[in-house]
C-alpha cells in the first residue's frame, strides 16, 4: 500500500477515495461495502467516528444474552459481545445448570486501583525518602482539586510511598499511588492525579535548598495507572454435592466428572501451555462481559494474565522453581463436595468512558439491572468461571469438538452461502452426525443436485 501525508485531515469520502485507489477498486466495492454498515441515523454514526481516529465504518459482533446467572441469589441475563460460535450457549448452559444447584456465590476482596509516577534520581534515595515524608501531605492537599470530587463520592488517593527501585535499575524511583475510584473504572481520573503530582514533586525537589544542583534535576520519566491491579480482586465459586454434577442423562457420573474436571484444573495449574489456553476460556466469557458493557478488555486481560503468572502469596512457588504462569481456577472435590472457584483482579467501571456513550453498553448495564463496578466484577467473573466449567465438562467428556462444530455448523452454511431452506435441511442431516467443512461441503452439494 502507498504511504500517505496527512491522511487523518481528510475527509470520511477523500479516505475512503484513497484507500479504493490504493487497493485498485476501480468499481468503488470497498467504499460501498465500507459504508453499507454505516448507521442509517448521522447523529449516532458520528458518534461511532468519534471514538476513534480514521474512522471509515463500524465492525459489527454479536450482541447476545446468556440468560439464568444466579449470583448471590439475583438472577441476571448477561449480555455478551463475543464473535466466536458456542461461548454464548456454553455459558448459558452452564448457567441454567448452576441455577438449579445454588448458583454462583462471589465476592469483592478489594477495590484499588494503582498508578505510578516513575522517576530518575542521581542522589541518595534515603534523602529523597526524607525529604517526601516531609512533603507528603502538602502534595496531597495541592492535589485536591483533582481529588476533591472523587472523595465527594466516598474515594480518592489511599496510598502514596516513595519507592527506592535502585536495585533494580540505577537511579531508579517511583511514587506508588494507590486509588479507590468508586463505580468508576478511573483511568482518567488516576492519570491526571499522577501527572499532576509528577509536576509537583519534581517542583518541590528542585526548589529544595537542602539538594544539591545536580540532585535538583529530578527527571520525572511518565505518571501512568498500571493495569496490574492485584488489589481490586473478585473471588467467585461454585460447588455441590458430587453426586448432583451429573446431569440425569449424562453418561458420565459426578464422580468421574468431579475426578475428570479436577485434574483438567490440576494439569493447568502445572503445565503453563494447558493454562494459556484454560485461561482464554475464562477470558472468553470475561471479556465478553466487559466488551458488552464498554469496558476496556485489553485492560482486564493484561491485568488477569499478569496474575497467573505472579499469582498471590500461597500461589508462589514453593519449592524455588521459579515464576510459573498458571490456570486461574482452583477444583476441590473433598467429602463428597466438588467446588470450583476463580480468583480474579479486574478493574471495571459502570460510569463514566464508553458505558454512557455507547448505547449499547449503556444498555446493558440496564439489562443487568445497574450494576455499581463491584457488582459487575462479579458477573463478569461468574462468566468466566461458567465458561470454564462448561468448556471442562465438555472437554473431559465428548470433547470440545461436537458442540463447537454444531454451533460452527451456521457460519460454515453462511459460507456456503445456503439459503433457509438448504440450512434446515442439512442442520437436520447433521443433528446426530460430526460436523466437518467438508461434509457440510458434500451434503449441501448433494442437496443441491437433488433439488
Ligand atoms: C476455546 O475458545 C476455549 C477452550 O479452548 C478453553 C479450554 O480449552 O479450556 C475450549
Amino acid at each position: 500500500m502507498d504511504s500517505v501525508k496527512g491522511f487523518s485531515k481528510l475527509s470520511k469520502e477523500e479516505k475512503l477515495a484513497w484507500l479504493s485507489r490504493s487497493l485498485g477498486d476501480g468499481s468503488g466495492t470497498v467504499p460501498s461495502l465500507l459504508s453499507s454498515f454505516w448507521h442509517p441515523d448521522e447523529n449516532r454514526q458520528k458518534a461511532f467516528e468519534d471514538f476513534s481516529e480514521n474512522t471509515l465504518s463500524n465492525f459489527f459482533l454479536p450482541f447476545g444474552l446468556a440468560p439464568n446467572f444466579l449470583i448471590n441469589g439475583k438472577t441476571y441475563a448477561v449480555p455478551m459481545v463475543i464473535e466466536e460460535s458456542s461461548v454464548v450457549a456454553a455459558a448459558s448452559k452452564a448457567a441454567k445448570f448452576w441455577l438449579e444447584r445454588g448458583g454462583f456465590k462471589a465476592r469483592v476482596l478489594k477495590s484499588t486501583k494503582v498508578g505510578q509516577v516513575h522517576f530518575l534520581w542521581q542522589g541518595s534515595m534515603d534523602r529523597l525518602l526524607a525529604f517526601f515524608e516531609r512533603v507528603r501531605s502538602s502534595l496531597l492537599e495541592e492535589l485536591k482539586p483533582l481529588t476533591k470530587r472523587m472523595e465527594r463520592r466516598g474515594g480518592g488517593i489511599t496510598g502514596l510511598r516513595l519507592l527506592d527501585k535502585t536495585q533494580e535499575l540505577p537511579g531508579y524511583g517511583q511514587l506508588f499511588v494507590e486509588f479507590e475510584t468508586c463505580d468508576a473504572m478511573g483511568a482518567n481520573f488516576i492519570n491526571s492525579v499522577l501527572e499532576s503530582l509528577g509536576r509537583r514533586f519534581a517542583e518541590k525537589v528542585r526548589a529544595c535548598e537542602g539538594f544539591s544542583s545536580k540532585e535538583r534535576q529530578i527527571e520525572i520519566i511518565m505518571g501512568i495507572l498500571s493495569n496490574y491491579t492485584p488489589d481490586c480482586l473478585v473471588s467467585v465459586k461454585v460447588d455441590c454435592p458430587v453426586s448432583d454434577l451429573g446431569a440425569p442423562k449424562s453418561e458420565t457420573s459426578g464422580e468421574e466428572l468431579a475426578k475428570r474436571i479436577k485434574a483438567a484444573v490440576d494439569i493447568a495449574r502445572v503445565d503453563p501451555h494447558r493454562a494459556v489456553t484454560h485461561n482464554k476460556g475464562i477470558f472468553n466469557g470475561v471479556d465478553a462481559v466487559v466488551m458488552a458493557t464498554g469496558n476496556d478488555f485489553r485492560a482486564v486481560e493484561a491485568c488477569g494474565h499478569a496474575h497467573a503468572a505472579l499469582g498471590t502469596g500461597e500461589d508462589q512457588d514453593q519449592e524455588g522453581e521459579g515464576m510459573r504462569y498458571r490456570g486461574l481456577t482452583r477444583c476441590v472435590v473433598e467429602g463428597g463436595h466438588f467446588t470450583l472457584s476463580l480468583d480474579l483482579p479486574l478493574s471495571l467501571g459502570t460510569v463514566g468512558g464508553l458505558t454512557s456513550l455507547h448505547p449499547l453498553a449503556e444498555l446493558s448495564l440496564e439489562i443487568l439491572g445497574r450494576p455499581g463496578a463491584k457488582e459487575l466484577m462479579m458477573i463478569a467473573a461468574s462468566v468466566g468461571l461458567a465458561q470454564n466449567f462448561a468448556a471442562l465438562k465438555s472437554l473431559v467428556t465428548t470433547g470440545i469438538q461436537r458442540g463447537h462444530m454444531k454451533m460452527h455448523l451456521l457460519n460454515i452454511l453462511n459460507m456456503l452461502e445456503a439459503d433457509d431452506f438448504e440450512k434446515e435441511r442439512v442442520k437436520a442431516h447433521f443433528v446426530d452426525r460430526v460436523v466437518t467443512f467438508s461434509e457440510v461441503r458434500r451434503s449441501l452439494k448433494a442437496l443441491r443436485e437433488c433439488q
